[in-house]
C-alpha cells in the first residue's frame, strides 16, 4: 500500500523510524508491503533526522491529492484547511489517520461521517496521550461497558512542566522551555499550558465513551500558567502535588466535565505520574475501574500509535490472528527483567 504523509516533524520523522525499525513486525501483521511514497512539508529543503530516499517530498499539498496512494497520515496540525484536505482525501477513497487533536475536537464527526459515507477508514489513536492506547481501548475493548468516568493527565508538556517544577526545583519558563525542545509542546505551546490541549482529549475521549456530542467552549477549563514554583514547594510540604486533570463524569444522561489543576495527596496514583508520561482512568459498570499509563507525548511514542493505527487499516481493520510457526529457546534464567 503507497502512504502519503501530511507533515514530517516530530510525529512524521517518528513514523518513518518505526515503519524503518519494526518493519519485519509490521509487514507480517499488514496484509500487503507499506510505503511512504509522498510528504508535504513546508520546507523541502530543510534536512531531515531521517532516510527520506524514495519518498517524493512537496510543499504543494495538491500533489498529495494528486498522488496514487492509499492511507494518508496527517501528523501536520493546522484546524481549517487541514480538515478541508481530509475531508477531500475522504471523498476520494483514501484512509485516513490523524494525531491531529486540535482539529478532530472540533470536526470529528464531520470527518467520522465522511469516512463512512465513502467506505474508508478514519483513526485518530495518536490525537489523545500520544502512545498510550485509549481511543481503541474505549472504543472497542471497554465496548461491552456503560462508562461512568474518564479521568486523567492528558497533556505531556504540563505534566513535564509541573514535574519539572515539584521534583527538580526548576522555573516554570526553563521547565516549559525543555518540553518544547523535547518535542512535547504544540508550535504554540498556550493551548498545552492554558489546558486547552487536555480540553479537547477529554471531549474526544467523553465523545467515545458516553455517545454523546460535547460542544468544547462549554467546559470550563484552567491552565497552570500562573503556576508558582513556590507554591508547588508548599504543597509538596504538606503532602499535596498538582496535577492538570481532565475530568469527566456521565450519569442520568448528564455529563460533568472540566480541567484544571488539582492538588492530589502524594498517595494518589496519579502523583506518581511524572514528566511527559500520561495516565488515563476509565470506569465501566462491568470491568470497574482501570487506568493506562504511558508516554502522552513525544516522537517515537506518539508514531507507536500512528503506525498502530496504519497496521489496523493495512490490515482491513480486522485484528489478524497471528499463528507462530517456529518455537523460541528459552534461555535458563533470563526470561523476566530484574525490575524490582
Ligand atoms: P511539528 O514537529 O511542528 O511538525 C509539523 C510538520 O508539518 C512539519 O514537517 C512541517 O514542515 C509540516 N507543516 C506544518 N504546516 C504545514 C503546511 N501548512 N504545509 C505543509 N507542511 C506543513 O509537529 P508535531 O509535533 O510532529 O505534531 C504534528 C501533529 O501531531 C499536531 O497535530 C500535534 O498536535 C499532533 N501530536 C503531536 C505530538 C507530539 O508529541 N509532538 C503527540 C500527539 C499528537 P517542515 O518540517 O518543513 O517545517
Ligand atoms: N502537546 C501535546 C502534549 C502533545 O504535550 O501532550 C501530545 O498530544
Amino acid at each position: 500500500m503507497k502512504i502519503g504523509l501530511l507533515g514530517m516533524g516530530t510525529v512524521g520523522t517518528g513514523v518513518l523510524k518505526v515503519l524503518s525499525e519494526n518493519q519485519e513486525k509490521i509487514s507480517r501483521l499488514s496484509d500487503d508491503e507499506l510505503k511512504v511514497t509522498h510528504a508535504v512539508v513546508n520546507d523541502v529543503n530543510k534536512k531531515r533526522d531521517v532516510d527520506v530516499s524514495g519518498i517524493k517530498l512537496t510543499d504543494d499539498v495538491e500533489e498529495l491529492l494528486d498522488a496514487d496512494i492509499d492511507i494518508v497520515i496527517e501528523v501536520m496540525g493546522g484546524i481549517e484547511n487541514t480538515r478541508d484536505i481530509l475531508i477531500k482525501l475522504l471523498k476520494q477513497g483514501k484512509h485516513v489517520i490523524s494525531a491531529n487533536k486540535d482539529m478532530l475536537a472540533k470536526h470529528i464527526d464531520e470527518l467520522t461521517e465522511t469516512a463512512n459515507e465513502n467506505n474508508v477508514t478514519f483513526s485518530y489513536e495518536a490525537s489523545v496521550a500520544g502512545g498510550v492506547p485509549i481511543i481503541r481501548t474505549i472504543e472497542s475493548s471497554l465496548n461491552s461497558n456503560d462508562i461512568s468516568e474518564v479521568m486523567g493527565i492528558l497533556n505531556g508538556t504540563t505534566n513535564y512542566i509541573l514535574s519539572k517544577m515539584t521534583i527538580d526545583g526548576w522555573d516554570y519558563e526553563r521547565a516549559l522551555a525543555e518540553a518544547q525542545a523535547k518535542g512535547y509542546a504544540e508550535a504554540d505551546p498556550t493551548n498545552d499550558v492554558e489546558g486547552i490541549d487536555a480540553l479537547r482529549k477529554i471531549v474526544l475521549l467523553s465523545r467515545l465513551a458516553y455517545h454523546v456530542k460535547v460542544d468544547i467552549d462549554d467546559v470550563e477549563t484552567k491552565g497552570i500558567s500562573n503556576v508558582d514554583v513556590n507554591d508547588l514547594k508548599t504543597a509538596k510540604a504538606e503532602g499535596l502535588i498538582m496535577k492538570l486533570l481532565g475530568k469527566s463524569h456521565f450519569e442520568n444522561g448528564k455529563l460533568e466535565i472540566s480541567v484544571e489543576p488539582v492538588l492530589l495527596p502524594e498517595s494518589h496514583q496519579l502523583s506518581g505520574v511524572n514528566y511527559e508520561k500520561n495516565a488515563v482512568y476509565v470506569i465501566g459498570n462491568a470491568v470497574g475501574e482501570t487506568m493506562y499509563y504511558g508516554a502522552g507525548a513525544g516522537s517515537l511514542e506518539t508514531a507507536s500509535a500512528v503506525v498502530s493505527d496504519l497496521i489496523h487499516v493495512a490490515s482491513g481493520g480486522h485484528k489478524k490472528n497471528i499463528v507462530p510457526e517456529e518455537k523460541v529457546e528459552i534461555q535458563a534464567g533470563k526470561s523476566t527483567k530484574n525490575y524490582f
